[in-house]
């Protein structure tokens, strides 16, 4: 059974990225299954509905219709603010896998901190782990697969190869934290 913010967090996912982004879609449905799988591995009941619609709803901010600035974390975030969706979930997606790092290469950190709390949470890990392990397609990746593709996608001079790159270290230690509570046998 789906709760009613899982189940609207997918619906407007669906709506803003299946038809404008189809490969961004499906990356961010497999970010949502994944997110399903290791909230029953893990038992995080609690957390369960908050986790798994900000991972539906974590790159909304591609979506051309609510795209603004050009950095998808804050104009996902401002867009979830302003249809007035759950706070916390609004930030998860605010601060997803880092991205108070790349804001800070934007100029955009004041915006993206003084607007959105940053959540120091295992769901927070949770959701960047599961972004950090799956590809474009929506393909099943280690940390390093994933941030080798992202630097052969992007110019080794640009703001996401630099961030990718300076953020593989913090990268190394969620995906750590999070190994170390996962089951011995978790479906991956
Ligand atoms: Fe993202």
């Amino acid at each position: 059974m789906q709760s009613s913010m899982v189940s609207s967090a997918r619906a407007l996912a669906e709506r803003k990225l299946s038809e404008a982004l189809p490969r961004r879609w499906r990356h961010v449905q497999a970010v949502t299954a994944k997110a399903e799988r290791l909230s029953l591995a893990l038992r995080i009941q609690q957390d369960r509905e908050a986790l798994v619609a900000s991972a539906a709803l974590h790159d909304i901010g591609y979506s051309p219709s609510i795209d603004a600035t050009g950095f998808h974390p804050l104009d996902g975030a401002r867009w979830l603010r302003e249809i007035g969706f759950n706070d916390r979930v609004s930030a998860l997606v605010a601060h997803h896998t880092n991205a108070l790092a790349e804001a800070e290469q934007r100029g955009l950190d004041k915006e993206l901190s003084g607007e959105f709390d940053r959540e120091a949470s295992l769901v927070a890990d949770l959701l960047w782990y599961c972004d950090l392990t799956t590809g474009p397609d929506g393909q099943a990746f280690t940390v390093e697969e994933r941030i080798a593709e992202v630097q052969e996608r992007y110019e080794p001079d640009s703001v996401v190869y630099e961030f990718i790159t300076g953020s593989a270290s913090v990268f190394a230690e969620v995906a750590k934290r999070v190994e170390s509570v996962l089951p011995p046998a978790h479906p991956m």
